[in-house]
């Protein structure tokens, strides 16, 4: 995996908050152009990692690069530029209340690239269709949708303005089976053929294991397995093994 050309590379990251201890030295690095998901049971800090990368959290230190320029906090203007290129999709959606759906979505195409109102409502309602919501969509405000539909406009979100990074924070949990399934596939179509690379946190462990070339796996703040999906089955690695097997028993323990 790591004669792959890196599109992130995570080097030492450590997050606190306060005395709280999130995220410890991560080393990290996700191959340009392919699929790697980011695995690990809750809390783990997948959510504070991915927020590392996209430039909302500072790190406490460490280094994070993306096509080698560091990602460097919020506001800066070579920040702005970098996250031109890059979609991303919040666990919790993050759409913006008082705008229509339309102007969610097409956010980065009229603010940042300067794009006109009606070619923007065009592109958003085709960013719309491919995730299956129909054209009505588009005027309906995020409080007047269901949480699956908000989901599937975040990203339609991500999506836009064809980014060569794509950062989703879980992106079919809570969606119908045929839904999940419109949704990978949309993720491979909008990557095949344009050289863009996925990181996506996912809990769907068949999806991580069958949709993706890379996986890591977190615990406790720490990267506890990395590798190739394709040698998972190969290993004996006690974390891997419990994620897979969803078993109780193992060195993570299950709290309820
Ligand atoms: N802004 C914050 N201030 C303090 N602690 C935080 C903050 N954000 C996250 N945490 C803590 O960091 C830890 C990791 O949170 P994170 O959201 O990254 O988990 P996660 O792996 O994404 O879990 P899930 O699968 O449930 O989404 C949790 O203990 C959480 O309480
Ligand atoms: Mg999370």
């Amino acid at each position: 995996m790591n004669t792959h050309e890196p599109k992130i590379r995570i080097s030492g990251v450590t997050k606190r908050f306060g005395r709280k201890t999130v995220l410890e030295d991560i080393d990290m690095s996700v191959a340009k152009g392919r699929k790697t998901a980011l695995v690990g049971p809750a809390a783990s800090g997948k959510t504070v990692l991915m927020k590392c990368i996209s430039g909302i959290h500072v790190p406490t230190r460490g280094t994070i690069e993306i096509d080698g320029v560091r990602v460097t906090k919020a506001g800066g203007r070579d920040h702005t530029r970098l996250m031109q290129s890059v979609g991303v999709l919040f666990q919790q959606g993050g759409l913006f209340d008082d705008l229509p759906v339309w102007r969610n979505v097409a956010f980065k195409l009229t603010q940042t690239r300067g794009m006109a109102e009606a070619e923007a409502r065009e592109t958003a309602i085709e960013h719309l269709a491919a995730v299956n919501l129909p054209p009505e969509t588009a005027d309906l405000f995020p409080g007047e949708l269901s949480g699956g539909m908000q989901k599937r406009v975040g990203i339609a979100r991500a999506m836009a303005g064809d980014p060569s990074l794509l950062l989703l924070d879980e992106p079919t949990a809570g969606l119908d089976p045929i839904t999940t399934r419109a949704i990978n596939r949309l993720i491979d179509d909008s990557i095949r053929g344009t050289g863009a690379t996925v990181l996506s946190i996912t809990s769907d462990m068949e999806a991580a294991r069958h949709d993706y070339d890379d996986l890591y796996m977190l615990h406790e703040g720490r990267i506890v397995w990395h590798g190739e999906t394709a040698a998972i089955d190969a290993s004996d690695n006690p974390y891997i093994r419990q994620m897979i097997d969803g078993k109780a028993k193992g060195p993570i323990e299950v709290v309820v």
